[in-house]
């Protein structure tokens, strides 16, 4: 047989072996002193330079409130880089760096604030060579949006100059239901075109993210067994050991499930359960992602196939852990889940009857995002019943972080006389099969935006689809009771361990 490479739908990818470099090009940061922006999106940026992965000139101006001067962000921007990058320092990268940052203080509705930031790109176009080329990252909380994309086209920022682009990422939370994030397309497509517009999921942006779709449709061995014929169920879990932090503001009225689970979360699940795309471009995937959206069932009962949480007080990495309730800046009377779990059907061929258990959580045991694909016990087993009954069922685990590899457990006779089975497994590591090392998702989704890539970036569509998934869920919760309390540094609370019991199944201890 003759190998066939004619529809290989990661072809683009292939083909893409060069080093993908942006050309001229600025990124404005709205947002600029917010956590995100110095944990993330900054050392992302160095990161991309430190790589040669950045036009000579470009430019990073950051929009903020704060009275600062360029030197004053410069210095912070060197801080963050300092301690959250993950390529070594390079004095001369950072010179040339520097030459290209600029700040602009001011509020969201300063009008003379946005009309500084015109003349700051039109000066940076002309001493940096940035050709007009900007893209605007909102790193505000939502409720800004609608004013800074406004303000945007007041100032006839949005529209790009001849020859020139401009583009708007926009940082998730994307509405907290349907019709508020329609409300926002609605706002944000009047100023911007949808091409224009990159909407940031992160975790899309991870390279075992994006191996999902390596190791489906790149390889023959899964894929005839990856179906409701073959498999029994898949957990997708999403485990963090920290609380919110300082993230009250944000977190609380928010929740696990709108925070995770209407976004990382339920593309992780499309990604396993879609189809072969036609291609690796923005279309084709979204079109199959939004056609597993679509056809997602939810559980009849609510009460019996959703689990919210809140964490207690507890010990967490022998510590002790303060309660939700009492972190700082938390309504003691916060119903605000910081666990959720969902049982999820898909209703199509490949999948109907199969569950898609979906879990995340703050202050769980450990720190672990994995899908694993759970199959269905062998049809009879020729082997002495007592020596097999300890098996587990087979598993394909796709650890997306930390420790990131593919697991697959499978049972294995113990050497010796007898044929006893017990369960193996087999690990691919990153860290072992590959010298490349991973970029983080930011570096990754930022220079996908200077590129106009949209490949991995959540479209309207699926937004839309993921909030019709969560709306009844959530209104649900409004109308019963509170969420269960789980000890912090435990898996959650016990009723997610007995919606599984239930169905003759267990959660996975990763
Ligand atoms: C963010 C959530 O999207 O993802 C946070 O808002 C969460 O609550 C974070 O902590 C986790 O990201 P990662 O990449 O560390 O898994």
């Amino acid at each position: 047989m003759t190998a066939q490479h004619g529809a290989n739908p990661l072809r683009d990818a292939a083909d893409r072996r060069l080093p993908r470099i942006a050309g001229p090009s600025g990124l404005v940061i709205f947002g600029v002193t917010g956590d995100l922006s110095r944990k993330k999106l900054m050392p992302a940026v160095y990161d991309l330079a430190n790589r040669g992965l950045l036009p000579p000139g470009f430019s990073l101006i950051g929009f903020a409130r704060r009275d600062w001067e360029d030197e004053d962000f410069a210095q912070v921007v060197h801080d963050a880089v300092k301690e959250h990058a993950r390529t070594t320092f390079r004095e001369e990268v950072w010179q040339q760096l520097i030459q290209g940052m600029r700040f602009v203080q001011g509020d969201f509705d300063d009008d003379a604030a946005f009309e500084t930031l015109k003349s700051t790109i039109q000066e940076l176009d002309k001493a940096q060579g940035t050709g007009g080329n900007f893209a605007f990252y909102l790193s505000v909380p939502p409720k800004f949006f609608p004013q800074v994309v406004q303000q945007l086209k007041k100032h006839e920022l949005a529209d790009a100059p001849e020859g020139s682009w401009r583009r708007a990422v926009i940082e998730k939370p994307f509405g907290h239901d349907l019709t508020s994030a329609k409300e926002l397309n609605a706002i944000v497509h009047e100023v911007f075109a949808p091409d224009q517009v990159f909407r940031i999921d992160h975790y899309l942006g991870k390279e075992t993210v994006q191996n999902i779709m390596a190791l489906r449709f790149a390889n023959q061995m899964f894929e005839p067994i990856w179906n409701r014929s073959y498999v029994d169920h898949v957990q997708i879990t999403m485990a963090e050991d920290i609380g919110i932090g300082g993230r009250a503001g944000y977190y609380d009225g928010i929740g696990a499930a709108r925070d995770v689970i209407q976004n990382h979360l339920l593309q992780l699940m499309a990604l396993t359960a879609m189809e072969e795309p036609a291609g690796f471009d923005a279309n084709a995937l979204v079109a199959e992602k939004a056609k597993v959206l679509g056809a997602i069932r939810l559980p009849k009962d609510l009460g019996l196939g959703t689990v919210r949480g809140q964490y207690a007080a507890g010990w967490q990495g022998g510590e002790k852990a303060v309660g939700y309730l009492e972190e700082d800046g938390i309504d003691p009377r916060s119903k605000t889940d910081t666990y959720a779990a969902v049982k999820l059907e898909v209703d199509n061929r490949r999948w109907a009857g199969i569950p898609f258990y979906l879990r995340t959580g703050k202050r769980l045991g450990r720190r672990v995002t994995e899908i694993a694909v759970v199959f269905q016990r062998a049809p009879h087993s020729p082997f002495d019943q007592t020596a097999t009954e300890e098996l587990g069922q087979n598993a394909l685990v796709i650890r997306v972080q930390p420790d990131e590899g593919i697991t697959v457990r499978f049972g294995s006779k113990v050497p010796g006389t007898s044929m006893e089975v017990r369960d193996v497994s087999m690990d691919f590591a990153y860290g072992e099969s590959f010298t490349e090392s991973s970029p983080e998702a930011y570096e990754r989704l930022i220079l996908d935006v200077l590129l106009g890539d949209a490949n991995l970036f959540p479209r309207t569509e699926e937004v839309e689809l993921s909030w019709k998934i969560l709306d009844p869920i959530e209104e649900y919760w409004d109308n019963h009771g509170k969420p269960a309390q789980y000890p912090s540094g435990s898996w959650g609370p016990d009723e997610a361990d007995e919606m599984l019991a239930r169905d003759g199944r267990s959660w996975r201890r990763p």
